[in-house]
């Protein structure tokens, strides 16, 4: 059963602390690697070069950090699992990372060039609040990046997605990590919104040339957009 609101961010804590020793050896097992090439989309689509200041939200054990600091930009990495950051902190020893939650950035006004975050979404306790904060660190132009698992629209897709990632990631994941993890990953997906509200959300932020690219057939989706540079009325 997920969790309630309020009981989310704890939960989601504890439970990433815990996979943390073998996230990433899961990760590409159940994506069979792909998820390297939705990484390098996600790095292009955000711009980053090497005077980009790039704020990776819920960057986990660091897999865009290590992307986004490869071209030479400033990483910071934020994420309020412990464990986690410490594969970060290995990784990427040049990154800049804080462990909090994205809905409270300890970021100034204006202070990004970039935001990336990966698979760390449907994990927000609130996205609104990520996404207006996310609108409030990026300076006028700045691109966001999200990459995040997605439900394929075309129906043999969807089946088999729904076995794949409802049934058999749940079963390998209790085999070899965690079953209560692996089950909430595959349930979280009740968490995503839809893309008429997750535009909305980013309209409503400040943002423009909203775009969502479908990738691998639509299990996985990139949300791109631009700060806008009128900031007086957001
Ligand atoms: C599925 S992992 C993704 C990690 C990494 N970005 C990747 O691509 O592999 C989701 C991450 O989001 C973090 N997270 C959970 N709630 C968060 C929040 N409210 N703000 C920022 N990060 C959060 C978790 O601790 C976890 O490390």
């Amino acid at each position: 059963m997920l969790p309630t609101s309020n009981r989310k961010q704890q939960y989601v804590e504890r439970m990433f602390d815990d996979i943390a020793p073998r996230y990433d050896f899961m990760n590409r097992l159940m994506t069979f690697g792909i998820d390297r090439s939705w990484r390098k989309a996600t790095i292009a689509a955000a711009g980053l070069d090497r005077d980009s200041v790039v704020a990776d939200i819920g960057c986990g054990s660091g897999d865009l950090c290590a992307d986004a600091a490869a071209v030479g930009s400033t990483v910071i990495g934020i994420d309020p699992s412990r464990g986690m950051l410490q594969l970060a902190r290995r990784r990427v020893p040049s990154a800049h990372l804080l462990r909090t939650v994205g809905e409270a950035l300890p970021l100034g006004d204006g202070t990004c060039t970039a935001v990336v975050s990966g698979f760390a979404l449907r994990n927000w306790s609130s996205v609104p609040a990520v996404i207006r904060e996310i609108a409030r660190v990026l300076a006028p132009g700045g691109r966001v990046a999200i990459l995040e698992i997605d439900v394929p629209d075309r129906a043999p897709l969807r089946m088999g997605f729904n076995l794949y990632f409802g049934r058999i990631v749940p079963m390998l994941g209790s085999v070899l990590s965690s079953a209560n993890a692996y089950q909430y990953l595959a349930d979280s997906l009740e968490y995503l919104p839809s893309d008429e509200a997750l535009h909305a959300m980013l309209g409503e932020s400040g943002f423009k040339d909203i775009l969502k690219t479908r990738l691998t057939g639509g299990i996985a989706q990139l949300i791109t957009a631009t700060r806008s540079e009128q900031t007086s009325d957001v």
